[in-house]
């Protein structure tokens, strides 16, 4: 039965030009493009060749130019620090532009990189949007983790500024950041010309002289600065995300793709209007931050909040909904660990009653898998459509979803609907050919891939072909596994590779591995995710000790999670690991993580064949069963 999205479905995947250059109208550009679609050097396609355009233009000064500039652009809502900021259109355009003069006078010009370390203030869009206006290349780092993750994206992108600030707020902790980031920049080889903090009143930074700059001094004395014309395939900024080893992956986005895909993908997946209020609670450090905090809803003209809180604590578990009912949100998306955290502290919804959410329409979850439970807690108090769908820093935008402004389908609990306009999504079995319906194998995507996505990783072609474009030629390779059913609709099982989701961010477990294996008592370790009732996943260390250690083994477990707090950050949420004698390994020497993975989520298992030794299993059940994972077999 044909309906708008399947026919926009149909006509995104039989002629993209066709479609996406009809999408793209909805911008502006200063020169057209010559080519929808660069197809002459597969599988490095690029959107838009030729054309020129700002992405800041495009969110914030067309807006005002078409006489919209006292619509509300952002709202900043801050529960920890007490705060409610409101920016129109024009004045978020104003103080951006001013930004954008602060740092074209550190010399800061097209193409050069700024890394923005901040908590979520204002400030952190707002830098963003002023690299986008001069065309340089941003790269958000979490504050969540540490000076050395911190360094090593110095170090590959290495930026010629780097904006801070001098703290953030965890609830009620104050996490003072300039320290972190004066250690990086001590670890880092490649050095930044100029840093410029904000300072917050809750903790002052100290400020190296000469390197370190005064956010509100340089603005006070900056010049506006204009939108400078980029390329459509120029790059708009570099988000660097969990790889299978230490060394983080770059994930490039350009300009023109980026823009044209998520302007369009707010009302066709969110059913967004420009009068709506738009909240997106993740944070400017995740891909989600960028492209629905920042990007898609100024694109859109619509107002997004900006809300420096959590979903608990920041008073309670009825924070979000405060927040909807204050600043009348129609939609929202954010993690399911976030409404797991609010069902935990408040199972009846009891708090639910104490507002009024009559503005809100739709809940949208994504990040890790969304849980029946918690689709069905959050339908039952919120009476709204709750909306699973699937995406991954790579792609920028969702790859699956139930496109509730195109046509909305009845919901299946456990899948995020069907493959969104743009993505001729495939499962293909363990050979490489394509499997038959309901059958589970690794999602892939028939290439090319929609405007918005990666085209390549920074300064490493190679490894965007050996990570996404090698295994399944002609296709981009998710590293999800999953199941298409024969309606289409489709399940995300796992990945396929030992990248975890832990409250909604992605981490490398074998990024964790190289800290503990530098444990100078630790022979061999495996890290595993294992299930947690409140984020998804959590990691858990598996240690072999050196032979002849005969130290408290307490202490060594406290020396490793510290290794791991203070080398990758507090966000890894590393709080347990257990030693044992051995580890399970095939014959060939490989460690068999999935029966250890089986083992500790209590699924049932069968002994493989290729084990080199059996008798190892029992302890480590014992192990699992101790830290309060497995249950005990009989
Ligand atoms: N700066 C510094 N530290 C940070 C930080 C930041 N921006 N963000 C998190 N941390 C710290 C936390 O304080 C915590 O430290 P602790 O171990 O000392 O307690 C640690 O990193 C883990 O943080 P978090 O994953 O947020 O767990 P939590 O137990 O503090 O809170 C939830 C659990 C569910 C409330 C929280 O994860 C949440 O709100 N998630 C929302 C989902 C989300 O934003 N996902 C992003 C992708 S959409
Ligand atoms: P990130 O790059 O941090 O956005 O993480 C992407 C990964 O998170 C995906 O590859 C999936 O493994 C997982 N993920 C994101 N959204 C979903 C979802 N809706 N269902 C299942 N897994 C998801």
């Amino acid at each position: 039965m044909t309906n708008p999205y399947v026919e926009a479905y149909r006509h995104s995947i039989a002629d993209p030009e066709s479609f996406w250059g009809e999408m793209a109208k909805a911008c502006h550009w200063y020169r057209k493009w010559d080519k929808v679609l660069d197809s002459s050097k597969p599988p490095f396609y690029r959107w838009f060749t030729g054309g020129m355009v700002n992405t800041c233009y495009n969110a914030l000064d067309l807006h005002v130019e078409s006489g919209r500039g006292d619509k509300l652009a952002l709202i900043y809502d801050s529960p920890v620090s007490d705060t409610i900021r409101r920016y129109t259109y024009r004045e978020l355009r104003d103080q951006v532009a001013l930004f954008a003069g602060v740092l074209a006078a550190q010399g800061v010009g097209k193409g050069d990189r700024v890394i923005i370390y901040m908590p979520m203030i204002p400030e952190a869009a707002i830098a963003m949007l002023a690299c986008a206006r001069i065309g340089a290349i941003h790269s958000v780092v979490f504050g969540g983790f540490a000076a050395n993750e911190l360094a090593t994206r110095i170090n590959d992108a290495k930026p010629k500024v780097i904006v801070s600030a001098s703290c953030g707020i965890e609830v009620k902790r104050v996490i003072a950041y300039k320290p972190l980031l004066d250690q990086a920049i001590e670890l880092a080889q490649s050095k930044p010309q100029h840093c410029i903090i904000v300072q917050r009143s809750m903790a002052l930074a100290s400020m190296v002289s000469g390197r370190d700059l005064d956010w509100s001094d340089e603005m006070a004395k900056a010049e506006p600065h204009a939108c400078v014309p980029v390329l459509a395939t120029d790059p708009l900024y570099i988000l660097y995300t969990s790889g299978t080893t230490g060394q983080p992956k770059g994930v490039v986005r350009d300009n023109g793709g980026h823009m044209v895909a998520l302007k369009w993908s707010m009302k066709a997946i969110y059913d967004i209007d420009e009068d709506d209020v738009w909240w997106a609670a993740s944070d400017v450090g995740w891909v989600v931050g960028h492209s629905y905090i920042v990007y898609a809803p100024l694109f859109k003209g619509c107002t997004t909040i900006l809300y420096e809180g959590k979903p608990v604590g920041t008073p309670d578990a009825g924070a979000f909904w405060r927040v909807i009912s204050q600043h009348k949100v129609s939609t929202m998306f954010t993690a399911p660990t976030a409404y797991r955290a609010i069902k935990r502290d408040d199972p009846e919804g009891k708090l639910v009653k104490d507002y009024d959410l009559s503005s809100f329409r739709i809940l949208f979850l994504a990040g890790e898998r969304s849980d029946p439970d918690t689709i069905q807690w959050s339908e039952r108090h919120l009476k709204v459509p709750v909306i699973d769908h699937w995406w991954q820093t790579e792609t920028g935008w969702a790859i699956a979803a139930n496109c509730m402004g195109l046509h909305a389908y009845p919901v299946k609990y456990g899948s995020p609907t069907k493959a969104v306009p743009g993505w001729n999504l495939q499962v293909m079995d363990e050979e490489g050919n394509p499997a038959p319906a309901g059958r589970i194998g690794a999602l892939v995507v028939e290439l090319p891939l929609p405007p918005g996505t990666l085209p390549t990783l920074w300064n490493n072609d190679q490894r965007f072909l050996d990570s996404y474009m090698r295994d399944y030629p002609g296709y981009y390779k998710t590293a999800d596994a999953g199941i298409i059913d024969e309606l289409g609709y489709v399940y995300v099982m796992a990945r396929t590779d030992d990248i975890i989701n832990v409250a909604g961010h992605r981490l490398s477990t074998g990024a964790m591995e190289e800290v503990l294996s530098d444990h100078p008592d630790v022979a061999e370790c495996a890290v595993l995710g294992v299930a947690d009732d409140l984020k998804g996943q959590v990691p858990v260390g598996f240690l072999v000790l050196n032979a002849g250690v005969t130290r408290d083994v307490r202490e060594i477990i406290r020396e490793v999670v510290d290794m791991v707090r203070e080398r990758i950050g507090p966000v890894a949420a590393f709080k347990k690991a257990t030693i044992v004698k051995r580890l399970p390994k095939t014959r060939s020497g490989k460690i068999l993580r999935s029966t250890i993975q089986k083992i500790a989520d209590n699924q049932d298992f069968k002994v493989p064949a290729t084990i080199d030794d059996p008798s190892i299993l029992p302890e480590i059940e014992i192990a699992l069963v101790t830290m309060g994972y497995a249950k005990a077999r009989n």
